[in-house]
């Protein structure tokens, strides 16, 4: 058991500057198991900790690790340029933890990001050589052709690449629509896919990343959740 001063552990979960956590425990605003602690330097074991403060509870998260239904019109930088970041959408406690996305998605592409603090998750889940799948749905402007399919699971040769890359399934699901799965993340993949492929893009979603659905996780556009353990193992391990 390593016990931590419970400023150090409202600071760690992104309440504030260590100064201002000590502010609020002072002025008697942080109880643990119901009872008020004032008293800042105060020892605890973080692990499966819960605290109140200003009568909400928290639970001690040594890391974050978030799913959300990302809304088009936003951008998945820090620093957005045209568009809010996707971080407006989470709570500031969570990006004061320095959370980041995992990976991107265009700003005008929608559906299943993965968030994170934790360094070695996020590598583990954008690394090209964990081959992670990931799950597009996608609106073309032209008919979709069984000779779109072909190509696409052939592959297709994208400007400044190597070699071809292929989908690792693709699947046609209406005239004008198709489900599409690749394991890497070059920058505008689908989009470029699908125009090399002879069609245009004009809607793109993004639906599964390993065994991980967004029809699983329930989310509406612009909603999140904490994962669990379980559904982390749907992802390619850490
Ligand atoms: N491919 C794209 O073209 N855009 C995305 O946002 C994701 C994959």
């Amino acid at each position: 058991m390593k016990t931590i001063s419970l400023d150090r552990i409202l600071q760690s979960q992104g309440i504030g500057s260590r100064k201002t956590c000590r502010a609020i425990i002072a002025d008697g605003l942080v109880s643990i198991g119901g009872h008020l602690v004032d008293n800042w330097s105060a020892e605890f074991d973080p692990a499966g900790l819960y605290f109140s403060l200003d009568d909400q509870d928290f639970e001690y998260l040594e890391h974050l690790y978030l799913a959300m239904n990302k809304p088009t019109g936003y951008e998945c930088s820090r620093k957005p340029v045209h568009h809010p970041s996707v971080l407006s959408l989470l709570p500031e406690r969570f990006v004061n933890r320095d959370i980041q996305p995992v990976g991107r998605l265009d700003q005008d592409t929608g559906g299943l990001l993965l968030l994170s603090d934790d360094g070695q998750f996020i590598h583990a889940q954008s690394s090209p050589k964990k081959h992670q799948a990931k799950t597009y749905r996608v609106g073309v402007d032209r008919p979709v052709e069984p000779a779109l399919l072909a190509l696409l699971l052939a592959g297709v040769q994208l400007l400044d690449e190597p070699g071809p890359l292929r989908a690792l399934e693709c699947v046609q699901t209406g005239s004008h629509s198709l489900e599409l799965s690749i394991d890497q993340g070059k920058y505008h993949q689908v989009r470029r896919m699908i125009a090399a492929a002879g069609n245009h893009c004009t809607a793109l979603a993004r639906d599964a990343i390993g065994g991980l659905t967004l029809a699983a996780l329930g989310l509406a556009p612009g909603e999140w959740c904490l994962l669990s353990a379980a559904q982390r193992q749907l992802l390619v391990p850490v």
